[in-house]
């Protein structure tokens, strides 16, 4: 199909890999050395098309590399991961909370439509696979990502990719190691080899290896070199080791730092605008400074993504109805509907069945608290914010779905008030936690407070915790609703309330997906992607405002598990309406080789009375390793749907490759022969896990 926007790249037929090329060089050869050094950075003019962008940032593409001679449209940017941030497309819960449904074909229908969105919107990039591991709570931009899990990340981040590169080019970020906020534009973290190639760069390998178009460079450095100019990361590792074929592109404005650095060591493009490319970068090139292969190979680099995405789509797919459809909004329901994770569902006090699902008597009353109740609440208001043009609040939804009862509203600005209010209901649902002005990305605009960056507490904020420790004193059938980007301490009131459920931040139709899961009319089934503490000394070292921090090999549950401490909640914990029981752990063979498959199923019955979704772990750990090594790590994982009363076998493999440890010496990665334990179960808890060993064997 010939997509009109690609300009003269489009063709009539699928080109082969060689073609390509051969299209690319041939363009490239008619090219002047101002036209490749165009190529190479973003059209905006500095001044000009900056300003409208600090009123309504990306409401269109931002281009970089448009020519019209040669019928090249360049990159048409549109940032995410939340869903398209131009105009007023689909607002899909965050990353954090779609990392909390591990659902993998959930998470390539929302790329679908992301991509089908921006296509329609009228850009051919999209910048938001964000894969940055959680390292800490308190990074402003959790939510952006899917968790503290490499694996996880690779596995979620590789859905969105390929649901994205149906229609556009994706854009994998920010590489690597960035996961501080306030501190992003000077931090320089220090690794050791091992905790980078086995913890921090995993999951962007396994996108180069889904095919991403590009890899977006991050604004700090690491041991020393700026992301951006880092010869190891974009050169060593990325291009020449990975062997990958696409654009590295600039974190915008403030990502480069010296024109020959970070040309020499594979920056391909700066973004938005060349301030030390364009003519700084050609004076060099014509100087000698930076040779010509340098240029040619990110021109290269660049073409051949364009002409690749050129032939990739669904032209009946395009247009202005498909933004923000009736589809795309049932989705983002749909995810809402699957992150939301149950972490407490007690029996109140008097009561014979545990609180949730809520049944309100014919004409009772639900008491619906706190201010972000009634609040549109859909995450950071930075780069990532998606403009929806309406947002289904929690007091919107469970309107909506109260039918033979009353809700009735109180916003808490007066606990005294909220404390009447629920004592005179039959139950209590209370939305506490955090909003763009708690957490996101960090940044000043005019005339503006500072809002956002990494968080200041890891408890919610002070009146939430009175308010909920005031309401579960006078009704003791209280649910405590929290929204947020990551975990959240929940020490100093969790055995007082009967129920608690994390919603995230979840997006335009959380409102609905809430009620569906309060009122039963769905069971919830998401997982935490990332560990809830007890209390901050559980957790890695973090320094918001921080020139120099050394990232060591844990953090998450591996920290954890390896100091022998129980978090609040565990890495992989969800409760359901129904139960699940795990049984008959079976390895097809105890003995595996070095370079065979591990190949395991297990039992699943739900055995309670409503259907039911569950998401079954498998974990690897070795404690014969030749290297120090946690107890275990996430290797596998599937969510499956079962009814009740039925029971399914669900078969996992795991490569014997992805039980290989980084040999700092030798530089390469070595499957150890040793004996491995292997746990299987409902989450990374030791009492949710059947367990079983085997012998890899060379
Ligand atoms: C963010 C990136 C984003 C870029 C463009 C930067 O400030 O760090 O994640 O893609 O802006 O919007």
């Amino acid at each position: 199909m010939v997509s009109e926007e690609w300009g003269k790249l489009a063709v009539e037929e699928p080109l082969s890999q060689d073609a390509i090329e051969k299209k690319a060089h041939d363009l490239l050869s008619q090219m002047t050395l101002k036209e490749k050094i165009n190529q190479m950075a973003g059209d905006l003019s500095r001044i000009l098309d900056g300003i409208p962008m600090l009123w309504a940032y990306n409401y269109r593409p931002m281009t970089a590399g448009e020519n019209k001679r040669l019928g090249i449209p360049g990159i048409r940017f549109t940032d995410g991961p939340r869903g398209v941030v131009m105009n007023h497309a689909t607002c899909f819960p965050v990353s954090m909370a779609r990392g909390a449904t591990w659902d993998i074909d959930l998470e390539e229908r929302i790329g679908d439509a992301i991509g089908v969105e921006a296509r329609s919107l009228g850009a051919n990039f999209f910048g938001g696979v964000c894969i940055n591991l959680l390292r800490h709570p308190a990074w402003g931009r959790a939510q952006e990502t899917y968790g503290e899990d490499p694996y996880l990340l690779g596995e979620m981040g590789a859905a969105l990719t390929r649901g994205v590169q149906r229609h556009v080019m994706a854009c994998a970020k920010h590489y690597a190691l960035n996961s501080i906020e306030n501190s992003r534009f000077k931090v320089n973290v220090k690794v050791d080899e091992r905790t980078l190639r086995e913890v921090y760069l995993p999951h962007f390998k396994r996108c180069v290896d889904e095919g991403v178009a590009s890899v977006m460079s991050a604004y700090n450095r690491v041991n020393g070199d700026w992301c951006g100019q880092h010869e190891y990361l974009l050169r060593t590792v990325l291009k020449e080791e990975w062997g990958f074929e696409g654009f590295v592109m600039s974190d915008f404005v403030y990502g480069v730092h010296d024109t020959k650095s970070s040309a020499m060591n594979g920056l391909d493009v700066e973004m938005p605008f060349a301030q030390y490319y364009g003519s700084k970068l050609r004076r060099l090139v014509e100087k000698g400074v930076v040779p010509g292969i340098v240029v040619d190979d990110a021109v290269m680099r660049i073409l051949r993504q364009q002409i690749r995405f050129a032939q990739v789509g669904d032209f009946r797919r395009y247009g202005p109805d498909s933004v923000a459809c009736e589809a795309h909004l049932s989705l983002a329901r749909e995810a809402a509907q699957k992150s939301m994770v149950l972490l407490k569902n007690d029996i109140p006090v008097g009561d014979e069945d545990p609180l949730l699902p809520l049944k309100i008597p014919g004409n009772g009353r639900l008491a619906l608290i706190g201010r972000l109740a009634d609040q549109p609440n859909t995450g950071d208001k930075g780069s990532s914010r998606v403009r929806a043009s309406h947002v289904v609040t929690p007091l919107d939804g469970l309107s909506a779905a109260a039918h033979n009862f009353v809700i009735t509203y109180d916003s808490a600005r007066s606990i005294d008030h909220a404390v009447e209010t629920a004592r005179q209901a039959e139950a209590v649902v209370v939305v506490v936690g955090y909003t763009y002005e708690d957490e996101g990305e960090y940044f000043t605009k005019p005339f503006s407070p500072v809002v956002g960056g990494d968080r200041q507490m890891l408890t919610l904020r002070p009146h939430d915790e009175e308010l909920i420790q005031a309401l579960a004193q006078v009704n003791p059938r209280i649910v405590v609703v929290m929204m947020g980007g990551s975990a959240i301490i929940t020490e100093s009131w969790r055995k007082q309330v009967p129920a608690l459920l994390m919603a995230w931040y979840p997006g335009t139709q959380g409102g609905h997906a809430l009620a569906d899961i309060l009122f039963g009319k769905v069971n919830p089934g998401g997982k935490l992607p990332c560990t809830f503490p007890r209390s901050e000394e559980q957790l890695p070292f973090f320094e918001s405002d921080v020139d120099e921090i050394i990232y060591g090999y844990y953090h998450g549950y591996r920290l954890l598990e390896k100091s022998g401490k129980t978090p609040a909640f565990p890495f992989g914990f969800g409760l359901s309406y129904t139960s699940f029981n795990y049984s008959n752990l079976r390895l097809e063979s105890t003995e595996v080789p070095v370079d065979g498959m591990l190949k395991v199923s297990v039992d699943i019955a739900n055995t309670g009375d409503v259907p039911g979704e569950e998401i079954v772990q498998l974990y690897v750990g070795s404690q014969e390793m030749p290297v120090d090594s946690p107890l275990k790590v996430l290797k596998a994982f599937q969510r499956l749907a079962l009814q009740p009363g039925e029971t399914r076998t669900v078969e996992m493999n795991v490569p014997s490759r992805n039980l290989a440890y980084y040999d700092v010496q030798q530089q390469t990665w070595i499957v150890a022969p040793a004996v491995y334990d292997l746990f299987v179960g409902a989450s990374s808890a030791a009492s949710d896990l059947l367990s079983s060993r085997f012998y890899i064997v060379s």
